[in-house]
């Protein structure tokens, strides 16, 4: 791998906490057919984001904090040099997975309240800027935490759930650790005096703030057509 690469997935691990995967029933994507012509074979129909601002495509532009990337020179490379409180000139390392996966150019942020049920469909980003690792998070406020993310991923759900009736992320539990006091905190406690659930792949998180294999496994496929593009390139 290439050590520019190797430091983009070092850069990944640290930034960006989840980036998964949600594979919908078969019938709800031929009701929602992605209309796009996909470079692979894949039936992911669309990625869903958690995270920093590495990957907050504009979710802090509806709340009320002074950390926002909504005017110029953000977005100055942008589509229309729109600054959409992305944290960069132009595009996220979420949205260039997603227009490499043939599923839509970008991510839109999940809290515009404009997106159409399509838009929702195919791959949202929870996102907020100065969240977890972030190193700006000690002088910040008012940011989504990563437990207010997982409340909107549930929101989220239920709204796809009420709209098409029929939905499968494959994950039971999202508000919850596996391993620790019950409850996505602040600070994690998960020790072998704590209680831990019978199944991990229910789970999203595995103490308060990481990740279960599962999830990572997740993410792993969701890197899989570029890490498999690396290879393939690196040896030809
Ligand atoms: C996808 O699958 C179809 C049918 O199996 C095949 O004809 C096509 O070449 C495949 N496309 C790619 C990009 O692998
Ligand atoms: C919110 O989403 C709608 C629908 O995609 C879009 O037209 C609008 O421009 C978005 N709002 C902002 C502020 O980006």
């Amino acid at each position: 791998m290439k050590s520019s690469t190797r430091q983009y997935f070092q850069f990944a691990h640290h930034h960006i906490l989840l980036l998964t995967l949600v594979y919908f029933s078969g019938r709800v994507l031929d009701a929602h057919a992605v209309p796009k012509q996909r470079p692979f074979n894949n039936t992911i129909p669309a990625i869903l984001v958690f995270g920093d601002s590495t990957v907050d495509p504009g979710n802090n532009d509806y709340i009320n904090t002074v950390f926002k990337g909504n005017f110029p020179p953000y977005g100055r490379d942008f589509a229309n040099h729109a600054a959409t409180g992305r944290f960069t000139n132009g595009r996220l390392p979420s949205d260039y997975i997603i227009l490499y996966m043939g599923i839509k150019d970008y991510i839109p942020p999940y809290l515009n309240q404009s997106l159409s049920i399509e838009e929702l469909i195919t791959g949202v980003s929870f996102a907020s800027a100065g969240t977890g690792y972030d190193p700006l998070t000690p002088t910040l406020s008012n940011v989504v935490s990563l437990q207010k993310q997982l409340e909107y991923f549930q929101e989220y759900r239920e709204r796809l759930e009420g709209a098409i009736g029929k939905e499968e992320t494959g994950f039971e539990v999202v508000s919850r650790a596996c391993c620790g006091t019950g409850l996505v905190e602040a600070s994690f406690m998960c020790n072998a005096k704590t209680p831990v659930c019978p199944d991990a792949s229910k789970y999203i998180f595995w103490d308060a703030i990481h990740p279960t294999d599962r999830a990572y496994y997740l993410i792993f496929q969701a890197f899989r057509p570029l890490i498999d593009f690396i290879i393939k390139d690196s040896t030809s």
